[in-house]
């Protein structure tokens, strides 16, 4: 562990206990856990994208989109932000207060604390891609309610297939369980590697940054899930040039 990650640990309010007696690694060996899992499955209320739209059609789609009754509320869409060829892909729940004025998503206290968390991983948030599952807020911030989640997936699925990463990071319980298609909760989800469709990309869940401020304790267990991240990635491909 190099001095930086220590800095950004402590950013993250984690205690880190070194061992003196002996050179620490970075990352540790993981067991993979090899479930399958799929992006919630297209239903009568999903959106049908054309083939072959660019990343610009895509964005413009969402900016103008009035599929489900968000629309109405929000004060804009946040479709997302980031390296548009990224290695990792950071996936939220939805966008909040200050998502929804800025346009962008993890702008907020939730977002410095991700900042902090992708710091410490070595990959700041201008390298990889930031998208939330809804990409509208929902009135008060309620959790998203299915139908919309099934009327906004293709629009997440889409992104998934374009930036195609290497990893995706998943943040919080309702972001893992409609991105994996399961009913489990985010205790069971976060300690294994999910693998995401045909393509069997590899999902680690871990916290959501808001859980993570008003449950500061959780987040130990998030650096193990971060640390597990950075273990998967590392046995992936790597993308072609
Ligand atoms: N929480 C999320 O899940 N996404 C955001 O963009 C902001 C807060």
């Amino acid at each position: 562990m190099n001095s930086q990650h220590l800095h950004y640990l402590k950013a993250m309010d984690i205690d880190v206990w070194v061992r003196k007696d002996r050179p620490q690694q970075d990352a540790p060996l993981v067991a993979v856990d090899h479930q399958v899992a799929v992006v919630a499955q297209p239903n009568d209320t999903a959106l049908q994208l054309p083939p072959g739209l660019s990343w610009d059609q895509l964005a413009n789609t969402v900016r103008h989109c009035v599929h489900c009754e968000l629309h109405q509320t929000r004060k804009q869409t946040v479709f997302g932000v980031g390296n548009l060829r990224a290695e990792w892909m950071i996936i939220g729940e939805a966008p909040g207060a200050d998502e929804d004025l800025q346009g962008e998503p993890f702008v907020g206290r939730a977002g410095q604390l991700l900042n902090a968390m992708l710091q410490a991983m070595g990959f700041p948030r201008e390298q990889v891609y930031i998208a939330n599952l809804l990409k509208c807020r929902t009135p008060h911030n309620r959790d998203p309610k299915p139908d919309e989640v099934a009327r906004c997936a293709s629009y997440l699925t889409r992104q998934i297939e374009m930036i195609n990463p290497r990893i995706i990071l998943c943040l919080g319980g309702i972001a893992a369980q409609n991105l994996l298609n399961t009913d489990s909760a985010i205790g069971q989800l976060r300690g294994h590697v999910h693998f995401l469709g045909e393509k069997r990309r590899p999902v680690v869940v871990t916290y959501h940054p808001a859980h993570l401020l008003r449950s500061p304790s959780d987040k130990t267990k998030a650096w193990q899930d971060l640390q597990l991240a950075l273990a998967t990635y590392a046995q992936t491909e790597p993308k072609p040039a």
